[in-house]
């Protein structure tokens, strides 16, 4: 077998060699967007001449160490646009690619809805690594509260109650920092019950995690800029740096949050992007002592430390840790909090703490951006967290995802006890189930689907594309205590067929 394989690339020596040459399984470029690129700018300069067989597909995966449907892929897309030629059963050549074909190709590209045509290579590769999912509800979809129980009666009170006597200043452009109140209100809340050390002027109100950490890419760094994100971690940091231009670094997480290693250390970023209070998705705690040392780091490399604090008013055993931002001398902490995970995420509120002297800029910059709004509704959450609502939702919350989480660990129990991890299980919204290594967890998480269940495999939340562990988010913000027992079933039922 060995022998064919390379016999098989033999007759096409000048490929796999070109090809080796460039290929990088360690870089965060994806196999096939990689080899496409390498064949492709081959054959347009003229490196690979017209006539020369490629290797077969299987051959070529294995010399590349890859899947094979990735070369089939990478074929079928160069095939299609004029750069090589298939006879069937004779083998794939490179064609003449005169000016002629070239022009007929890329009129036949054009006229597909195929985005790599379309679209810049950001935006090409945003859209080709995209991480959100397509199904934002049901078991077990990681990352959705449960919007059922929104207080809606309290809300639409108070905001009948502020729409009569909305100011002009309201309803006119906003000046980019955010309601008053609600600034006041969000340092308060965060003084009380997260040790951030705050004033209302350094709060911001974006409409989004993912604004708030555009503005941050937008406004911290310029492309090229490395930035290291936990690896696994938040698919959302990761696509707004990578399109911003950043060179994203992947750092490895223990149990005790981010662990740069020697190397990594030696070259400091631009910024870090930490989850310390519950690393996402390993719920790893941050330790005391780690804490200490990234942010004596930051402050001695000048690096900026983005904490992004997203659900921990979900813990079911012991309290929260302060955050980050609470134990930082140096203005080096830039807090991100979010209402999404407490209330509803359509409700697109969210806020950063930032250092003083980088408040004006922030508000500068989000108001030139993105003309911010929701002006009022702003105005209508600042009364609700100021009369007590939200600290009454979130305690009523707690006790519910507590009494589902449980119910998840004892189904998790019932099937797999002894056998599959649980991984990160006392706090937040979801927990991971741990899977062998050698099984394909996004090919469960598509059967999975099939059979009506929500998960998302752990290989996705990896930056690193070689050996990335393996396991599967179990969301239980959007399904009822009584309907975990059931819908683990299902889920149960399919993880079986691969163990
Ligand atoms: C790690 C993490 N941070 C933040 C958020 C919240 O993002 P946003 O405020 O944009 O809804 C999420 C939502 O899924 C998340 O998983």
């Amino acid at each position: 077998m060995q022998e064919q394989l390379l016999s098989a690339c033999a007759e096409a020596a000048a490929l796999p060699d070109f090809v080796l040459r460039q290929f990088d399984r360690r870089g965060t470029e994806p196999d096939h967007r990689q080899l496409y690129r390498i064949l492709q700018t081959g054959i347009r300069e003229s490196v690979l001449t017209a006539g020369l067989k490629l290797p077969p597909t299987r051959a070529l995966a294995h010399v590349l160490g890859i899947a094979r449907n990735t070369v089939v892929h990478v074929y079928e897309q160069l095939a299609l646009e004029g750069y090589v030629q298939a006879g069937v059963g004779r083998g794939t050549f490179v064609a003449a690619v005169g000016p002629r074909l070239v022009d007929r190709a890329l009129a036949a590209v054009a006229a597909l809805p195929a985005r790599g045509a379309l679209l810049s290579r950001r935006g090409g590769q945003l859209v080709d690594e995209a991480g959100a999912g397509r199904l934002q509800w049901g078991a077990f979809t990681p990352g959705v509260p449960e919007v059922r129980m929104f207080p809606a009666q309290v809300w639409s009170r108070l905001q009948a109650r502020l729409w009569r006597s909305a100011t002009p200043q309201q309803l006119s452009y906003a000046t980019g920092h955010g309601d008053a109140g609600l600034r006041e209100a969000v340092a308060g809340y965060l003084q009380g019950t997260r040790g951030v050390a705050c004033a209302p002027e350094q709060v911001v109100i974006t409409s989004g995690t993912q604004q708030s950490l555009h503005l941050v890419a937008q406004l911290l760094a310029d492309p090229g800029d490395a930035v290291w994100l936990e690896d696994p971690g938040y698919w959302g940091a990761r696509s707004v740096f990578r399109a911003m231009g950043l060179r994203l670094v992947p750092v490895g997480v223990d149990g005790e949050g981010l662990a740069p290693t020697p190397p990594q250390l030696r070259e400091p970023p631009k910024a870090m992007f930490v989850s310390p209070s519950h690393q996402y998705p390993t719920g790893a705690l941050m330790s005391h002592g780690r804490r200490r040392q990234l942010l004596e780091y930051a402050a001695v490399h000048g690096v900026w430390v983005v904490e992004d604090d997203y659900d921990s008013e979900f813990r079911y055993g012991a309290r929260p840790l302060p955050a980050l931002q609470g134990l930082d001398e140096h203005g080096r902490v830039i807090y991100l909090g979010t209402f999404s995970k407490t209330l509803f995420p359509a409700l697109r509120l969210a806020y950063l703490v930032l250092p003083p002297d980088l408040v004006e800029a922030f508000a500068r910059a989000l108001n030139e951006l993105y003309r911010e709004g929701q002006t009022l509704q702003q105005a209508v959450l600042a009364r609700f967290l100021a009369e007590g609502h939200y600290a009454s939702h979130i305690r009523r919350m707690r006790s519910v995802y507590s009494a589902r989480h449980d119910a998840l660990i004892a189904a998790i129990d019932k099937h797999f006890g002894g056998v599959l991890p649980v991984i990160g299980g006392d706090a937040g919204l979801h927990l991971l189930l741990g899977l062998p290594q050698h099984i394909d967890d996004q090919a469960v998480a598509q059967k999975a689907q099939r059979a009506g269940v929500t998960t998302r495999p752990l290989s996705l939340y990896h930056v690193r594309q070689s050996a990335p562990a393996k396991g599967l988010l179990l969301g239980y913000g959007a399904v009822r205590e009584e309907e975990i027992a059931s819908q683990f079933g299902k889920l149960a039922r399919v993880v079986q067929t691969f163990l």
